[in-house]
């Protein structure tokens, strides 16, 4: 953490007014680490072809989340020190003593720490309030009447995806499997946001909701994983979850994962970690038991990562089922959140509808007639109790009596259905990722006996790709090595700071600690033919180029292909 605040990476917000637990900044080398990743993210993704991306609004009324049932059931239990008043989350405090706790009642939670009499992180006495649950969503209202309206920054951003269905929908010209993606904050007013980056109030989600037709085929190729073993921790066998190493396809075939397109979203996010540098030996996934997913999900992978917090959940896989667009449709009425499926064969069918009796609903509505028979012609069931009130869906209502109207048998030919589609998402926290990145990168080595700090990133998410120096800024080598820079930052994408303060060494040190892969260095020899030093942060090796080379080269991608 000192190296991620003096590196200008990531640190505490509002630190000189104290600070506020679980809220952080990004900066100069951080933002650009940021929205690399979140780059590297969306490109993943849309070059699929089937998936597009999205952006909603981060306040959302009440009424949506009462639908989604994050206000009744978006809670954690917070339990109280009655010696220091220090918070914690219950289901934290007796993780030792419980496996999956967050699936237990606030009554459960208080027995489990009275009798195991567990302590006060804080004070370390242990006297422990009544467990309490806390929604974890922050309030607020919009508008200036009277109260306002009662609305909460949003928890997730999936339910941008839902309520964007019908326009994704019109998108796809409704061909099923397509996705959204969005990238944005996510808030949770955390209990206790003691460990860093992990547990944050404001963070970055990146959420894609994947609609499929829960009747189609959803078989997938997974042959290109073959030789991948991945590690599993499944639903607990006889009590214990134990891992497995096995490929992706086999998993599905053994019905270990249970959806074909679970297993694909699981695959291709390893494939996501790995593209931007996670070490694939400290990635695993792991099932959730089925009290333990959310009030949402039917199966639910989490894939973690390893680094100085242990095993922590980075990004969660969840077959959500129909339960968002359902819950929608049913709070609003809605019928826009389905999709449309044609039968393999057209189905003949015998029905009774209700028919208007011109001769008598003519002379009764006259101008209005015509609209009356088509309202009773779409009615869906037949009605039994007369009069009854017709809604004839322009603000005007009218009254029918048994007079008016007569069932009728008819043959219609349906050639298909409306229906909810099923979603399976991946939800991914990129602070998580990427404080394993840092963490999977960060090697301290020693140089001339002092300690020496390199963080290995990927090229694909290096804040900077090059930086610029001049041996010395004098004679001439400062100008040159600008120049060169603005050159370099002409090529399409390309981040290039220059550096010229304090000797060479420490600005190699400097360029390796924020985990620069090139560093190229302007000297004499530069100023007599045009070439220059490059330098990979890796391994420290140097070659000598000619600068049309090195633009050469990093407009073919990489400097690597220099070495
Ligand atoms: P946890 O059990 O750790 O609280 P969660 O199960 O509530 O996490 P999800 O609701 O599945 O997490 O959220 C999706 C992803 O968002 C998580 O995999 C994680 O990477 C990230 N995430 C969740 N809560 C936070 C947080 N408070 N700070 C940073 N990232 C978070
Ligand atoms: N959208 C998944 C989650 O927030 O839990």
């Amino acid at each position: 953490m000192s190296m991620l605040k003096r590196r200008g990476i990531i640190f505490p917000a509002f630190s000189i007014h104290g600070g506020i637990a679980g809220l952080f900044d990004y900066g100069p080398v951080g933002g650009r680490l940021l929205r690399k990743v979140q780059q590297q993210w969306r490109e993943h993704w849309l070059s699929k072809g089937n998936i597009v991306e999205i952006d909603s609004p981060t306040i959302t009324p009440e009424t949506v989340l009462q639908a989604s049932g994050h206000v009744s059931a978006f809670n954690d239990h917070a339990s109280e020190c009655n010696s220091c008043s220090a918070i914690f989350r219950s289901d934290h405090l007796v993780e030792e003593y419980q496996q999956n706790p967050d699936s237990l009642s606030g009554t459960q939670l208080d027995t489990i720490l009275a009798e195991n009499g567990i302590s006060c992180p804080s004070c370390n006495k242990s006297d422990w309030a009544e467990s309490r649950p806390m929604n974890l969503m922050f309030g607020t209202k919009i508008g200036a009447t009277r109260g306002g309206r009662q609305a909460y920054m949003r928890p997730e951003t999936a339910q941008g995806m839902f309520l964007t269905f019908p326009m994704i929908q019109r998108h796809f010209r409704n061909r099923l499997p397509y996705g959204a993606i969005q990238i944005g904050k996510g808030y949770r007013n955390e209990i206790s946001p003691r460990q860093g980056m992990i547990r944050q109030r404001e963070f970055n989600m990146a959420e894609l909701e994947y609609f499929i037709d829960p009747n189609a085929d959803a078989s997938h190729d997974f042959s290109k994983w073959n030789e991948i073993d991945f590690q599993l921790i499944p639903d607990p066998i006889d009590g214990e979850q134990k891992p497995i190493n096995i490929d992706i396809g086999t998993a599905l075939t053994k019905n270990i994962v249970r959806h074909p397109t679970v297993a694909m979203f699981m695959a291709e996010t390893f494939d996501f970690l790995i593209k931007i540098g996670a070490d694939p030996s400290r990635i695993r996934f792991r099932q959730h038991e089925s009290d333990e997913m959310a009030h949402y999900a039917s199966d639910c992978w989490d894939l973690e990562m390893h680094g100085s917090y242990g095993w922590i959940e980075c990004v969660g896989i969840a077959h959500r089922g129909c339960y968002d667009l359902g819950a929608h449709e049913e709070a609003t009425g809605t019928k826009e959140l389905r999709a449309w499926r044609d039968f393999d064969e057209p189905i003949e069918v015998d029905k009774e509808v209700v028919s208007a009796i011109g001769s008598v609903v003519g002379p009764a509505f006259r101008q209005q007639a015509g609209q009356v028979s088509q309202a009773l012609s779409e009615l869906e069931t037949i009605p039994t109790a007369f009069p009854f009130d017709l809604d004839l869906n322009d603000g005007n209502v009218v009254s029918i009596d048994d007079s008016m109207v007569e069932v009728v048998r008819i043959q219609e030919t349906i050639r298909g259905e409306w229906y909810l589609p099923h979603v399976v998402e991946p939800a991914f926290g990129l602070d998580r990722i990427i404080w394993h990145l840092l963490d999977h990168g960060y090697e301290m080595t020693s140089k001339e006996g002092e300690e020496y700090l390199i963080l290995h990133l990927s090229e694909s998410v290096a804040p900077y790709e090059v930086v610029v120096l001049p041996l010395f800024e004098k004679d001439g080598m400062g100008k040159i090595a600008k120049e060169l820079q603005c050159k370099l930052l002409a090529i399409n994408g390309i981040g290039v700071y220059y550096d010229g303060t304090r000797s060479i060494g420490r600005r190699y040190a400097r360029a390796d600690e924020i985990g620069v892969p090139w560093a190229i260095t302007v000297d004499y020899e530069s100023m007599a033919d045009g070439t220059v030093t490059v330098r990979r942060r890796d391994d420290q090796s140097q070659i000598r180029i000619s600068t049309d080379d090195l633009i050469h080269h990093l407009q073919s991608g990489s400097l690597a292909s220099v070495f």
